[in-house]
C-alpha cells in the first residue's frame, strides 16, 4: 500500500519505543470522590505508553483535536509545527492510541484544511484503509470571513475509523421532533401517523410497469424509465391492507404509507454536521466563557455528545489526549461514560480540575439540560511520576504491589481490579493467580509452600524462578518474570 513518508518517520517510531512508562503519582488534592475517571496532566505520548498496560483494548472511544498545525500561537499552546514536525509528532501517538481500542472502538479526530489530507493517508496506514469510516465535515462557522484573502473557511473535518469495521456499528441518532413531525394522519389509520413514500423504483422491469386505476378511475403508469417497486400482487395485497394512498379526493399518484410505528427508534448520521444540531466554535467560547474560564479552542459540548451518541454506551470507556479545557470529559462525565483525559499544559489544573468540580457540582450549562445532568461522580488526577524500570531493566522500588496487580490482573483476565489482595491476586477462569513481591520475590518451594493453596493452574508472577521444570509440571505453576511478563 502507498504510504507517507518524510524525513524524520522512522526517528518518529523509534523515539516512541524508547520513551519508558512512568508511574502515575496521584495528587488527592486535585481529585474529587472515588470514580474511575482519570486525569492525567503530562505530555500524552509518555501518559499513553504508561496507562497501555493498564486500558489496552479497553478504550471505545477515543476522540481527539490535536493542534491542527494552523501556524497560529494560541494563550494555552503552541499550533506552529514544520509539516513534517507535525506529523512526527501524530504519528507515534496514533499507533499508540489504536492500542487501546477496544475491538469494537473507534476513532474520531478533529482537524482542518492545514492537515487533513496528510493525517488520513497517516491513519489509513496506521488504521487500515478498509478501517476508514468517514469524514465529517462539521459547520464550525456561520458568519463568512469578509477579510479572508480566498475562500472563507466554515467547517472542521472529523476523521473517523473504526478499530475494525467489520465490527464497529454506530447507535443511531435520537430522532427528533422535527423529523417526527414529517408523519401525519389524513385519514385516521388506527396504525397511527404515517409518511407518504414513492412507489416508483429507478430500474425499468417491464412487468412492473402495469397500469394502475385510481379511486377516481384516472389510469396511472410509473413514470418514463421507471417501473412499479412492487409486483402487481404485492400491490393488490397493499391496497386491501390500506397501505396505499390516493390522496384526500382518490385521484392522486398512489404512495406508500410508511407509518412511524415501522421506523427505526433513531436516525442514522449523516456526514455532515451543521451548527444548529451540534453547536458551533462560537457556542463552544460561550460555554467556557460561562463557566470563567478564558480558552481560545475549544469543542462545543453538543459536538462531543453527538460523537458520544455515535460511538459509545453508558459505562463505555472514552479517551482524549489532547484534552485542552476538558470538553470530553465534562461531556462524558455528564453522559455518564468513564473517561481518561490527558492535557500537557498549567490548563489541566486550571480549567480541567475546576470544570469538572463543577460538572459534579451539577453545572447547568452545555449539554446538561438534555441530559437531566444533576451533577455526582468524581475522578482522580495524577502527574507522571518517576519511571516504572530502571536503567538496567529492573523494576523501579518505588513501583507498588497494587499498580503491579493491577497490570497482571488486566493482562491475565482483561478486567480491571478493584480489590488488591497479596500474594493471591484473584482466581479467574479456574486459574489462580498470585504475585510474589518485595522480600520474598523469588519463587522457591519454601516461598511456594506459604502461598494460598489452589487445586489446579498457579500462574506465578515472581522476580526470579528457582523451582524445576518437573516440580512446576507436578504443581501446575506457571512461571512469569517481573518485570519482563509484564510488557511495560
Ligand atoms: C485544540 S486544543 C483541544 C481543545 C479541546 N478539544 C477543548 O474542547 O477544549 C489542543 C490541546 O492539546 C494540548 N496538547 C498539545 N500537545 C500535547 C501533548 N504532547 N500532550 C498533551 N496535550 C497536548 C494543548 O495544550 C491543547 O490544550
Amino acid at each position: 500500500m502507498p504510504e507517507l513518508n518524510w524525513d524524520g518517520k522512522s526517528d518518529a517510531l523509534e523515539l516512541a519505543k524508547n520513551i519508558p512508562a512512568r508511574l502515575l503519582e496521584f495528587d488527592d488534592e486535585l481529585s474529587f470522590g472515588d470514580g474511575k475517571n482519570l486525569i492525567v496532566q503530562g505530555d500524552n505520548l509518555v501518559a499513553l505508553k504508561s496507562l497501555l498496560p493498564f486500558y489496552r483494548a479497553q478504550v471505545k472511544c477515543v476522540y481527539i483535536d490535536p493542534p491542527y498545525n494552523t501556524g497560529a500561537a494560541f494563550e494555552h499552546y503552541d499550533d506552529n509545527f514544520p509539516h513534517a514536525q507535525w506529523l512526527s509528532m501524530m504519528y507515534p501517538r496514533l499507533k499508540l492510541l489504536r492500542e487501546f481500542l477496544s475491538d469494537d472502538g473507534s476513532i474520531w479526530i478533529s482537524i482542518d484544511d492545514d492537515e487533513a489530507h496528510y493525517l488520513k493517508v497517516l491513519c489509513d496506514e496506521i488504521f487500515g484503509r478498509n478501517n476508514f469510516v468517514a469524514s465529517v465535515v462539521w459547520e464550525k462557522k456561520y458568519s463568512p470571513q469578509n477579510d479572508a484573502k480566498w475562500l472563507s473557511d466554515s467547517h472542521d473535518f472529523i476523521l473517523v475509523y473504526a478499530r475494525d469495521k467489520n465490527i464497529w456499528r454506530p447507535n443511531l441518532l435520537p430522532r427528533t421532533a422535527e423529523m417526527d413531525a414529517r408523519y401525519k394522519n389524513p385519514d385516521n389509520d388506527p396504525r397511527g401517523v404515517w409518511k407518504a413514500g414513492d412507489i416508483s423504483a429507478k430500474r425499468l422491469t417491464p412487468k412492473d410497469c402495469y397500469p394502475i386505476t385510481t379511486p377516481s378511475g384516472r389510469v396511472v403508469y410509473p413514470p418514463e424509465g421507471t417501473s412499479w417497486r412492487f409486483t402487481q400482487e404485492k400491490f393488490a395485497e397493499l391496497v386491501a391492507d390500506n397501505r396505499i394512498w390516493f390522496g384526500a379526493n382518490g385521484n392522486n399518484v398512489p404512495a406508500v404509507k410508511r407509518f412511524l410505528s415501522d421506523v427505526l427508534s433513531g436516525s442514522v448520521s449523516k456526514t455532515i454536521w451543521f451548527r444548529d444540531e451540534v453547536g458551533d466554535n462560537q457556542e463552544a467560547k460561550r460555554e467556557v466563557k460561562a463557566l470563567n474560564f478564558v480558552f481560545d479552542t475549544p469543542k462545543p459540548e453538543r459536538l462531543i455528545q453527538r460523537i458520544l451518541t455515535l460511538a459509545t454506551n453508558a459505562g463505555d470507556l472514552v479517551m482524549d489526549c489532547f484534552l485542552g479545557s476538558g470538553t470530553t470529559a465534562a461531556v462524558a462525565h455528564k453522559m455518564n461514560r468513564r473517561y481518561i483525559g490527558v492535557e500537557v499544559g498549567e490548563h489541566a489544573i486550571t480549567h480541567v480540575v475546576p470544570r469538572l468540580q463543577k460538572v459534579i457540582g451539577g453545572e447547568q450549562g452545555g449539554i446538561s439540560k438534555s441530559v437531566d445532568w444533576t451533577g455526582g461522580g468524581g475522578f482522580k488526577f495524577c502527574r507522571l511520576g518517576e519511571e516504572f524500570l530502571n536503567a538496567d531493566g529492573t523494576l523501579n522500588p518505588a513501583v507498588t504491589f497494587e499498580r503491579i496487580a493491577e497490570i497482571i490482573w488486566f493482562a491475565e483476565t482483561g478486567q480491571s481490579l478493584d480489590e488488591k489482595f497479596s500474594p493471591l491476586i484473584g482466581v479467574h477462569d479456574g486459574r489462580a493467580i498470585y504475585l510474589l513481591f518485595g522480600d520474598e520475590n523469588i519463587l522457591t518451594t519454601e516461598t511456594f509452600l506459604t502461598l494460598p493453596t489452589y487445586k489446579g493452574t498457579k500462574i506465578i508472577y515472581a522476580s526470579a524462578c528457582r523451582l524445576s521444570e518437573r516440580f512446576l509440571r507436578e504443581h501446575e505453576i506457571i512461571f512469569r518474570h517481573v518485570p519482563i511478563d509484564l510488557k511495560i
